[in-house]
């Protein structure tokens, strides 16, 4: 099948790549002129593991191509994927500018049935409000215009393991009243049911949008439990490690994200948790839970700042080293991180701060010229007043203590991700902090 996909950021990109894999004829969009440029010189312009290399295959069988010219992006499609940004705004919903635009663009210059599929997150009533931007457009065209049907197809890769997601979805959703565009959905999806087999759940648009929004907020709700669960044993004494297992042995629980920590990040749960918010509230119900998940991750990075403070008394002028910048391992993304607002919040005391990242330094260099970078955990260490871990790196986790110990100069480690061995850690003679491991220090 003839495709397009419209915005190859982390989403487009990763959808580009791998539906051409699956062996469509895929062409790629986008309007930011620098990375178009990268990927026609054939650099991925952000970092996901198996992404470059994916690429750099089906560029050079000719099965995805790149192009800035809309036009000829819809020429060539029967299905055209939206996957551009769609950033939260200060009143909570989401920015749906750049989805509006590509919806107009399209109707503008379909010339025969078009296939028009939101895969960016977007709140339930999108689906509705572009079919209204489209049938405006094609009024306005008159009699030449041909007909674009709208189809909710939302995303739940993972960064970091987004090709393989993508590849080998658990599910594929996707929502239409069109015949046509549900057709079309199952052929584009075809090949990867029959290579992985995953079900696959045909909804209308609203209810495909609602399954995106539900799914991100009740993960982001597991976070948010399981993190008011560690504060809680922070003060009475116990390990939330050995609460998390024994709660996920329980099959209606399940051990996925129950992992205790600085709290989420990253461009969709924060982003996602609020749309929902307001989205509900706008249609009438106070979805007052998800108020709640949000404040509690918010609280996260400050219990951080409160151990901190526990240990050193003041920040002013003393010097801390963050261990991780990204959101998460696996990526370059700095959307979001707790890293970051732990970093803006320390320079804001005073505070010296230094930062090691495998590979997000470049973006922090950008974000906050401020601190000082290090490509090695250990000299980003030395002589410092306390380290804090904000994310999970294989490079962070598998640090010899002992080396750490002797690197830093108080031996103070807040371990924002739990990822350490704490008790090796006392042993090891460091200050060792978790979150919701007060069973250490009982
Ligand atoms: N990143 C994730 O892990 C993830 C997972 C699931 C869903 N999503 C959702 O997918 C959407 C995209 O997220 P992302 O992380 O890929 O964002 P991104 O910022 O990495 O990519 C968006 C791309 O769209 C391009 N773009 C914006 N307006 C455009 C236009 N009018 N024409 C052409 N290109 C345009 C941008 O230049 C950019 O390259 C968002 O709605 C997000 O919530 C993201």
């Amino acid at each position: 099948m003839n495709i397009s996909i419209v915005g190859v950021g982390h989403v487009g990109l990763v959808t580009a790549a791998v539906l051409a894999d699956y062996g469509h004829t895929v062409m790629g969009l986008d309007d930011d002129a620098a990375k178009l440029e990268a990927l026609r010189s054939g650099d991925v312009p952000f970092f996901e593991p198996g992404l470059q290399e994916l690429v750099d295959r089906v560029t050079a069988d000719g099965s995805l191509a790149f192009t800035g010219d809309l036009a000829r992006a819809v020429d060539h499609a029967e299905v055209v994927f939206v996957c551009v940004g769609t950033p939260g705004l200060p009143g909570g919903g989401p920015d749906l500018r750049f989805i509006e635009r590509v919806a107009v663009e399209v109707a503008q210059h379909a010339t025969r049935d078009v296939v028009l599929v939101e895969k960016s997150t977007v709140p339930a009533n999108t689906g509705a409000r572009l079919t209204q931007v489209i049938e405006r457009e094609q009024q306005r065209r008159g009699s030449d215009a041909a007909a674009v049907h709208v189809a909710s197809n939302p995303e739940f890769l993972r960064e970091g393991v987004a090709v393989k997601d993508t590849a080998e979805p658990d599910r594929i959703v996707y929502g239409t009243a069109s015949d046509l565009a549900r057709e079309r959905l199952r052929e584009v999806y075809a090949p990867m049911v029959a290579a992985v087999g995953c079900p696959v759940v045909e909804t209308d648009v609203p209810t495909a949008e609602l399954i995106k929004h539900a799914s991100n907020a009740f993960l982001a709700t597991r976070l948010s439990f399981i993190n008011a669960v560690a504060n809680v044993c922070d003060k009475v004494g116990a390990d939330i490690e050995l609460v998390a297992q024994g709660m996920g042995h329980d099959a209606r629980i399940g051990h996925a994200f129950l992992q205790a920590g600085i709290g989420y990040g990253g461009s969709c749960f924060p982003k996602d948790v609020d749309a929902f918010l307001h989205l509900s509230r706008s249609v009438g119900y106070d979805f007052g839970l998800l108020d709640e998940v949000r404040q509690i991750n918010a609280g996260q990075r400050q219990v951080v700042l409160d151990k901190l403070r526990d240990e050193l008394w003041h920040l002013t002028d003393k010097t801390i080293a963050i261990l991780g910048a990204a959101f998460k391992p696996g990526t370059d993304d700095l959307r979001e991180a707790p890293a970051i607002y732990l970093a803006e919040a320390l320079l804001e005391e005073g505070v010296t701060v230094r930062m090691y990242d495998p590979v997000a330094l470049g973006g922090v260099a950008t974000a906050l010229p401020d601190v000082k970078l290090f490509d090695d955990p250990l000299v980003a260490c030395r002589g410092a007043h306390a380290v804090v871990i904000a994310t999970e790196w294989e490079q962070i986790r598998s640090l010899d203590l002992s080396e750490l110990k002797a690197a830093l100069g108080y031996p103070i480690v807040i371990d924002g991700r739990n990822c350490l061995d704490g008790r090796a850690a006392m042993d090891a003679g460091l200050h060792y902090h978790g979150i919701g491991r007060g069973h250490l220090r009982s």
